[in-house]
């Protein structure tokens, strides 16, 4: 197996090399690499440091199969072994005004992580929109307080990733419009 070092890449190269990828090969992920990539995950920041993220990993071939059912855009998942579901949990926290921020940063760290492990990914929307909600939450049996936010397939690339210029100084504001 390759040592981590070995696949490892720096943070900024993650992050502007990171692309969505649609196109896997079915290789299997090591579960090490997963449970990196779930703790950075869980080391996002969150609002009041409350953490109110849930990952459900989806490592079953007939459920991931059931999710293109559910959305429309997911035809990738038949291609990987693996996605983590990121949920809200909404039960007895004290401040839950920024739950979705604190899935988005999870999920964005899931899917830097993954890049910089040499892997693939892609953010798939789920929240929030009803019919993918409820059709997940009847799919994977959510209890009423876990709201799914974000999905997020992982694998190995079929792709050769796009390497677009972003960066664009009219996006850019000093102290005042
Ligand atoms: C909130 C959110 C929802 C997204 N949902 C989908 C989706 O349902 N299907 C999909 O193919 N890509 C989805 N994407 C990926 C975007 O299409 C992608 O990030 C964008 O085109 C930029 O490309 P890049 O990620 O390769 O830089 C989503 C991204 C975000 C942030």
């Amino acid at each position: 197996m390759e040592t981590l070092s070995a696949v490892l890449m720096d943070t900024i190269e993650a992050i502007l090399t990171r692309r969505s990828i649609r196109k896997y090969n079915n290789k299997e992920v090591s579960k090490e690499l997963i449970n990196i990539i779930l703790k950075c995950g869980m080391y996002a920041p969150s609002s009041y440091n409350q953490q109110l993220w849930e990952f459900i990993i989806i490592d079953k071939r007939e459920i991931l199969d059931k999710i293109p059912e559910i959305h429309p855009n997911s035809n990738m998942i038949r291609e990987v072994n693996i996605a983590i579901l990121v949920c809200g949990n909404l039960n007895e926290k004290i401040n839950q005004s920024y739950w979705t921020q604190d899935c988005s940063a999870a999920t964005q760290n899931l899917l830097i992580s993954a890049a910089s492990l040499g892997l693939g990914s892609i953010w798939l929307g789920i929240y929030p929109r009803e019919d993918r909600i409820i059709g997940l939450k009847k799919l994977l049996n959510l209890p009423e307080h876990i709201i799914p936010f974000s999905l997020v397939p992982i694998g190995y690339s079929e792709e050769i990733n796009e390497d677009p210029e972003r960066f664009n100084p009219d996006k850019i504001h000093y102290n005042k419009w």
